[in-house]
């Protein structure tokens, strides 16, 4: 009767969501035992937070959901909460523990950009598919709090389903793919809630089904603050890859990109320029909208490859918001292979940057 009734509280424990986030607290692995004994119930968790309400309502809630499982007469949580580790605590351990997470990755390759809407989740989207169309294994990972970007352009709605609590990825386009927005609720805070988005990275990483990859494309959120930098050093680059507009001011925020992955000493493979030109659909003739050349200027003064330079096209900004990448929605157009173009040179860039270590060796 007793393990009946430990099966019933873990049931009702899974209703029990950490505040903010829709997973509950069993999967996320912080009930850490059940006992009942004579119908008391008694409950171990353990979690890692700065929030003291959020570990209030987390116990507020579990004694809630136990006290309501039939059977139980009574209910006892012991709570305990350990205060996170430092950022560099933080960042030691997990390079410690990273090449066990992601053992098949044989590269990890950031898009990165100093700026926000500059074109990185389409830059993303369209390289995972362009790699892929090449024949090579592509994952792409969407690890952009502030406004996941996989789902739509992947036109997934649905959650990911789990088999032998491995999280399977999608698969669309030949790209497995995978967005911090399946786990996020939409009505998540956009701020950084630092170790638990980290922990869902993690688990990103380590719980999803990626299998064996070539390449495994990390959407990230734009700019260079703290959480860009924690990302960096929680994943294993092979190196990044910096999304930029013909602007000077994107051309400034682009150097503060380079910059950071300098500090973390992941190579930058180079520099994409996004909304390049405008070719006019009806007579092909290629404007120049923003001053063009830019990203090719910057290239030199900095000392890294321009990878590619993408055309402006309401094409483009459509198929991302029909859920059909332009390299899906028109293969065969000239920006498809403006894509292709620029997966060829990324992964000639992998081959011949003498830095870009997938730091991960398949075995
Ligand atoms: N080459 C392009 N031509 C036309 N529209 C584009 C192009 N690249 C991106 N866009 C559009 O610009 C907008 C911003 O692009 P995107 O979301 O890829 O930028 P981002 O850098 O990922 O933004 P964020 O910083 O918010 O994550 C989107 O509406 C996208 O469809
Ligand atoms: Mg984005």
């Amino acid at each position: 009767m007793a393990k009946v009734l430990e099966e019933r509280v873990w049931e009702a424990l899974r209703a029990v969501r950490f505040p903010g986030m829709s997973r509950d607290i069993v999967s996320f692995g912080f009930v850490k035992g059940v006992a009942v004994h004579d119908g008391v119930a008694k409950v171990a968790i353990e979690m890692t937070t700065r929030d003291p309400d959020a570990a209030e309502a987390v116990r507020a809630a579990a004694l809630q959901a136990v006290g309501g499982v039939d059977g139980v007469t009574g209910a006892e949580i012991d709570l305990r909460v350990a205060a996170p580790p430092s950022r560099e605590e933080a960042a030691q351990r997990a390079i410690a523990r990273n090449p066990s997470l992601i053992p098949e990755v044989a590269a990890v390759v950031a898009v990165a950009s100093g700026k926000g809407g500059v074109g990185k989740s389409t830059v993303a989207a369209n390289l995972a598919v362009a790699l892929a169309r090449a024949g090579r294994r592509v994952g792409l990972l969407d690890v952009d709090i502030y406004g996941p970007s996989v789902p739509t352009m992947f036109g997934i709605a649905e959650r990911p389903r789990v088999i032998d609590n491995r999280i399977q990825p999608y698969e669309k386009f030949g790209v497995r793919l995978m967005s911090l927005g399946f786990i996020l609720d939409d009505d998540t805070p956009v701020i950084w809630r630092g170790p638990m988005v980290m922990r869902a990275i993690e688990q990103m990483l380590g719980d999803v089904d990626w299998g064996a990859l070539d390449v495994l494309v990390l959407d990230l959120p734009p700019g260079t603050g703290d959480a860009q930098l924690t990302v960096t050093q929680k994943i294993p680059l092979a190196g990044a890859v910096i999304v930029t507009t013909p602007q000077d001011v994107a051309l400034l925020d682009a150097r503060k990109g380079l910059q950071m992955f300098r500090k973390v000493n992941v190579p930058v493979l180079g520099i994409v320029e996004n909304m390049s030109t405008f070719v006019c659909p009806h007579c092909g003739t290629e404007t120049h909208v923003f001053r063009h050349g830019g990203g090719a200027r910057t290239a030199r003064e900095l000392g890294v490859a321009l990878l590619g330079e993408i055309p402006l096209d309401p094409a483009i900004a459509e198929g991302g918001d029909a859920g059909r990448p332009i390299t899906v929605e028109q293969p065969d157009g000239p920006h498809a292979a403006a894509f292709v173009r620029l997966a060829e040179a990324v992964t000639t860039a992998l081959a011949t940057t003498p830095t870009a270590r997938p730091q991960i060796q398949i075995v």
